[in-house]
């Protein structure tokens, strides 16, 4: 069928006359209409199953059980059955720059960029284990080129070159309010990283499965948490140990009304329930000795049996729908950079890879000692808070 014609029937006519613009023809061959055409569902959230607290290893179990782990943790390191990847696709809209997330300075009196940190952090693991992990960064087309260009002028941070890959994650579109497909600049959809919960198929058409036959584990983790244990060997002693076919870090909810997600079971397999999904009984629900029966908050770092992974690599992972504030080009071709919502964005999320794996352990980490995220220039999980937390830390800012 004439592309023209399938625009027609797909409620894209709006298209037709920019067909011979840019790369439109092209962009618009590659998209995923079953995913477009979830815009008619709108944002509305999706049902729940049956939602019960799940066991997770706490602070004083591991603390008494942690040469045990860290052995096998490092034992597995060793013969490079772990890679860490770091999600460095996202846009980081409410930090309010364009450049790449790590490449945000925290220092105060001099330059600390947060990849510089986390690469830090890995390097005290990779000395502690004697060996290196590989470390495999996911971008999207729109900072690739700037965060191999800021690593390679920074020398990988004393990390070696060799054990560093990036690969790009795919793109989405967004539609208006009606579906309409919006364009941002002439011929040029508006197009925006799809999420990170197309990690491990974009690793894979990257060819990285196989270049690193040997790694058994991922440990998957985002780019803002500058207090970030990468490839933390106690952590993957515990989940090998635990038998688990995945390992999630987890905080415990500094109060019921915190907004974080939550790692529970749904209709028995792990689950991440958002804050707002949780009603207020259960947010404010306690066992016998006094502790929040739904207390596991997530950090986004998980770690994930590569075997497993290839299993369920063809099960599709939900996407969800998000009403966003998307610039695009108005019928007289001038950009509009609109100050509410006016359209939707197309995502999947890792946290729903979580219930794929089948089976996950929590594993309890201090949380000032391990999560500062950078999500806001200013007030609540902030460069401010972040700031202080390193400096807690005894990082000299
Ligand atoms: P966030 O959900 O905080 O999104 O990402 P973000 O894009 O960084 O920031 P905002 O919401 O626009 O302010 C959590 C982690 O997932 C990665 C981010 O880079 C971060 O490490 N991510 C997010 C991706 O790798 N790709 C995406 O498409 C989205």
């Amino acid at each position: 069928m004439q592309l023209k014609d399938f625009l027609e029937q797909n409620g894209q006519s709006h298209l037709a006359e920019h067909l011979g613009e840019g790369d439109l023809a092209a962009r618009l061959r590659e998209i995923d209409w079953e995913t477009v055409s979830l815009w008619k569902t709108g944002e509305s959230p999706k049902a729940r199953g049956h939602i019960e607290p799940i066991d997770g290893l706490r602070l004083a179990e591991i603390d008494a059980r942690r040469a045990e782990y860290e052995a096998i943790g490092n034992a597995v390191i060793r013969r490079g059955g772990v890679a860490a990847v770091l999600l460095a696709g996202g846009q980081g809209t409410r930090l309010g720059s364009d450049a790449p997330k790590g490449a945000f300075d925290i220092g105060i009196t001099r330059p600390l960029y947060i990849f510089e940190q986390q690469i830090r952090n890995l390097l005290e693991v990779c000395s502690g284990a004697g060996a290196y992990v590989p470390l495999l960064i996911m971008t999207s087309e729109k900072n690739d080129a700037e965060t191999r260009a800021f690593f390679a002028e920074h020398a990988y941070f004393g990390y070696p070159e060799s054990y560093v890959r990036f690969f790009r994650q795919e793109m989405a579109p967004a539609v208006d309010l009606d579906g309409k497909l919006l364009l941002e600049a002439p011929g040029t959809l508006a197009l925006s990283p799809n999420g990170n919960g197309g990690w491990y198929s974009s690793l894979v058409r990257a060819g990285l499965d196989r270049e690193f036959p040997a790694v058994e584990w991922f440990n998957v983790f985002a780019v803002d948490n500058v207090l970030q244990r990468i490839a933390d060997p106690v952590f993957i002693g515990a989940t090998v140990a635990s038998k688990k076919l995945c390992g999630a870090k987890v905080v415990t909810k500094a109060a019921p009304e915190e907004k974080v997600g939550v790692l529970c079971l749904e209709d028995g397999l792990p689950a991440v329930v958002e804050y707002y999904e949780l009603s207020p009984e259960m947010a404010n629900a306690r066992d016998e000795k006094g502790d929040l029966l739904y207390l596991y908050g997530v950090i986004l770092n998980y770690l994930f049996r590569a075997d497993r992974l290839r299993e369920i690599a063809s099960e599709r992972i939900p996407v969800h729908v998000v009403k966003k504030k998307i610039p695009y080009l108005d019928g007289q071709g001038t950009l509009i950079r609109p100050d509410r919502e006016n359209g939707y964005k197309f995502e999947t999320l890792i946290l729903d890879m979580v219930k794929l794996a089948g089976s996950c352990l929590p594993f309890e980490v201090r949380r000032e000692r391990e999560f500062a995220p950078v999500k806001n220039r200013t007030g609540v999980d902030s460069v401010e808070t972040a700031r202080e937390l390193l400096q807690k830390n005894g990082v000299i800012l």
